[in-house]
């Protein structure tokens, strides 16, 4: 069987051109309008919301079959850790997803549950409130010790102006938490801000970070996953789930 596949995927790709033609199938949907003015308004309302923790909890009901109840995410970075961000953050994240300017096709269709921004302040407001739960996906190769060393020097220089000099970020100037972050997210984040996937970012960020090939976001992504995050770290008996 296996060796077929590759067979299979050659007959599916030559197939493809004359299934798009086939009129039977219909028109292919538009592709997503990006609104940056969309997402800025949306944001400027939720904010104005101030948000309420208990109502948000019964919102983020959808969100935790990916980001956990706990808000934990996955330790391999494919969803990032939500616990603890600032509510200034997740609110421009959930903006921005829902108006295609950071493009998120998995969530999209969660993040359009929020019925209005009132429920985007109030899901936000719970995510903050949330405690830290323990642990995190780390950069674990033999080269760590450096590596963590020399994210720092580069931290330091490059970004702690925004990011705070223990990666805590900012909730009034809206600067993300970065320290206790799981490491293949924040490697992703960086190189797809640096390389133009991630959009609607401070240009600012989007300078610091292209000035740094592969090998030196390793060693940010690194030194930031061993950060401890701001905020409550829970009870033991509050265990990751
Ligand atoms: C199907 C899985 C899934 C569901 C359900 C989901 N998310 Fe996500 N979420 C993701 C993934 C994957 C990412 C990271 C995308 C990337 O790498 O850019 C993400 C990213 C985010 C971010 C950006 C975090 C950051 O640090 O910038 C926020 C905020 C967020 N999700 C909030 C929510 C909320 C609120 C809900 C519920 C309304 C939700 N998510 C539901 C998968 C999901
Ligand atoms: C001018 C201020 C500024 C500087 C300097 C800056 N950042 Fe950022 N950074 C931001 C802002 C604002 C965001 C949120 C972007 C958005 O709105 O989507 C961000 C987002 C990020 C994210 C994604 C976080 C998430 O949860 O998805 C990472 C990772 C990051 N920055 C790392 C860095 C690193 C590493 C440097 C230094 C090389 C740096 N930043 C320099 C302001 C800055």
């Amino acid at each position: 069987m296996l060796k077929l596949l590759p067979l299979l995927f050659l007959a599916l790709f030559t197939m493809a051109p004359a299934l798009a033609a086939d009129p039977a199938r219909g028109a292919l949907p538009p592709a997503p309008q990006k609104s940056p003015s969309m997402a800025d308004a949306e944001r400027a309302l939720a904010l104005a919301e101030g948000g309420d923790a208990a109502a948000g909890k019964e919102v983020y009901a959808v969100c935790s079959a990916c980001h956990l109840p706990s808000g934990f995410g996955r330790r391999d970075g494919g969803y990032p850790k939500l616990a603890g961000q600032h509510s200034t953050v997740l609110i421009k994240q959930i903006a921005d997803i829902r108006a295609h300017v950071r493009e998120n096709p998995g969530m999209h269709s969660f993040v359009m549950e929020l019925r209005d921004p009132r429920d985007i302040a109030n899901v936000a407001a719970h995510i903050e409130s949330l405690c830290i739960p323990p642990g995190n996906g780390r950069y674990f190769l033999p080269d760590a010790d450096a590596r963590i060393v020399e994210g720092k020097q580069i931290f330091d220089k490059d970004c702690a102006d925004c990011h705070q000099a223990k990666g805590q970020g900012s909730k009034e100037k809206g600067h993300p938490v970065l320290a206790g972050q799981h490491y293949r997210y924040l490697l992703r984040q960086m190189a797809d801000i640096r390389d133009g996937y991630r959009q609607n970012v401070d240009p600012d960020m989007v300078s610091a970070v292209k000035k740094h090939k592969n090998n030196k976001l390793e060693s940010l992504a690194a030194y930031l996953a061993t950060l401890e995050a701001p905020g409550t770290p829970c009870e033991p008996a509050q265990a990751r789930k």
